[in-house]
């Protein structure tokens, strides 16, 4: 088959997507924790960023073969989007020093606020699908933050006496977390030196002074709730902006108890993982040996499966991906980390393609995945087309465009590389024990947003596998 009749073949297969979007108003629960924050968006363009760095006499020198992974003093803040520009990557970087935050305010400021934090962003998607009760912890509910939220009744988040209220209607006497997500443009470059910078890929740089999350910071009402109600999945996230030095590894040892008691309450409910970018190794590494046995599913993207690598002792494997970013080398370490970790189901989504390998005991089965995938190719791509996912017609912009030609070509040689010729035309197939779906997605030429991407994909792909 060719590259179009692959394309009319998938799009018959992405009509089931109303159907499972039907599906997904019944229901009944769905609780996401913990990480919310408010984000400060701001493009920065070649040559502003050109200005800075002379204006802060950062030299050519200091920005070659950057290997900075944490602020030293508030100016690295442009080291780290020179690294993230130059490389097209994504990073978040996590601080305990107030004055980055008030560096960024004054030298960078914002274009605009909006919902941050898996938690949050997760629980905004959720409830905009119909899930009949969709339960957000925050640690920090100040008006500001309830701003960020959708205004729906079934958004639901605790106020400060530990009632149960719509997110937007709270008001608790909190400081707001604000954390800065700078966006750059693929194409856009600057010259510094004798040196052109240009950027590969539109991506972004995050900067997190958070207080409240970089403590993780548990609302008890929420904690206790959970203890007593149940709810169909659980969205874990926010272990990411936790350090070493600043107790992360206890936090992340006295979580595990609280989550399990939950778990006892609720034996059905599904407990997803979203990996996010974690710079602290010893974090990353008490994420994979603490809450991943404790989760029923982990979500990650192709630079958080190269942080993975890095703290397993595959470093070979992660140079031979970072070299050649493609669907065979990224099924490689999913099959690493499927059979290292043990998690039921692991789900990788890279750019063009979502692919997920499963145990047949898990709850819903390989085809009801492909499903969710071919579900949160659109409402991702929707909202990369839109800019954000504000009301329901945007869940399905891009309904009915072809899947990408990049996703095709993927699947295409990773189905030659299983010999699974199947898996091209099906986006199914068995690998050894286990059952792998893969989907090529929609992609949007000129995304609005890139922001809270995989935290999307993750999640619908979960809750409208059915
Ligand atoms: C991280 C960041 C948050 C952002 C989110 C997007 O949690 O801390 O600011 O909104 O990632 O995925």
């Amino acid at each position: 088959m060719d590259t179009k009749q692959l394309q009319i073949l998938w799009a018959k297969k992405y009509q089931v997507v109303p159907k499972q979007l039907e599906k997904v108003k019944k229901i009944s629960a769905v609780a996401t924790a913990f990480n919310t924050n408010i984000d400060a968006v701001v493009k920065i363009s070649g040559k502003q960023l050109k200005k800075l760095l002379d204006r802060y006499k950062i030299s050519e020198t200091e920005l070659q073969n950057i290997k900075l992974t944490s602020f030293r003093e508030p100016k690295d803040a442009l080291i780290a989007i020179v690294k993230c520009f130059s490389r097209g990557i994504a990073e978040e970087w996590t601080t305990a020093d107030i004055s980055v935050y008030e560096w960024l305010k004054q030298e960078i400021g914002y274009d605009r606020l909006q919902m941050g934090g898996q938690g949050g962003i997760i629980a905004n998607a959720m409830a905009l699908l119909g899930i009949k009760k969709v339960i957000t912890h925050t640690n920090s509910h100040p008006e500001l933050q309830a701003k960020q939220f959708l205004d729906l009744d079934n958004l639901l988040a605790f106020d400060v006496n530990g009632q149960l209220k719509k997110a937007t209607e709270i008001a608790r006497n909190e400081p707001p977390m604000i954390h800065w997500i700078i966006e750059f443009d693929k194409g856009d470059n600057f010259s510094l030196g004798d040196k052109t910078f240009v950027c590969p890929k539109s991506n972004r740089f995050i900067a997190t002074y958070d207080p409240l999350n970089m403590n993780l910071a548990v609302n008890q009402h929420f904690k206790t709730y959970l203890n007593s109600h149940k709810v169909s999945y659980l969205l874990l996230s926010g272990f990411h902006p936790l350090l070493k030095e600043n107790n992360g590894l206890k936090l992340i040892k006295n979580i595990v108890p609280v989550i399990k008691k939950w778990q006892k309450a609720n034996p059905k409910m599904i407990v997803h993982l979203e990996v996010a970018s974690t710079q602290d190794k010893a974090i990353r590494k008490a994420i994979i040996d603490d809450i991943a046995p404790i989760s029923q599913s982990i979500g990650l993207n192709e630079r958080e499966t190269l942080d993975l690598l890095n703290v397993l002792g595959k470093k070979a494997l992660s140079q031979k991906i970072e070299k050649e970013m493609t669907a065979s080398n990224l099924f490689e370490a999913l099959l690493f980390l499927k059979n290292r970790l043990k998690t039921p189901r692991i789900q990788l989504h890279m750019f063009g393609l979502y692919m997920t390998l499963q145990d047949s005991s898990f709850p819903r089965s390989a085809d009801d995945n492909l499903k969710g995938m071919m579900t949160a190719s659109v409402v991702a791509s929707s909202k990369a087309y839109n800019g954000a996912l504000a009301k329901y017609q945007d869940l399905t912009a891009t309904l009915g465009q072809s899947v990408s030609e990049v996703g095709l070509k993927e699947l295409s040689s990773l189905a030659q590389k299983l010999k699974t010729p199947e898996l091209l035309e099906k986006g199914i197939c068995s690998v050894g024990d286990y059952t792998l779906s893969a989907t090529p997605t929609i992609l949007v030429e000129k995304p609005k947003t890139l922001v809270g991407m995989g935290d999307t994909i993750s999640s619908i792909s979960l809750v409208c596998g059915r």
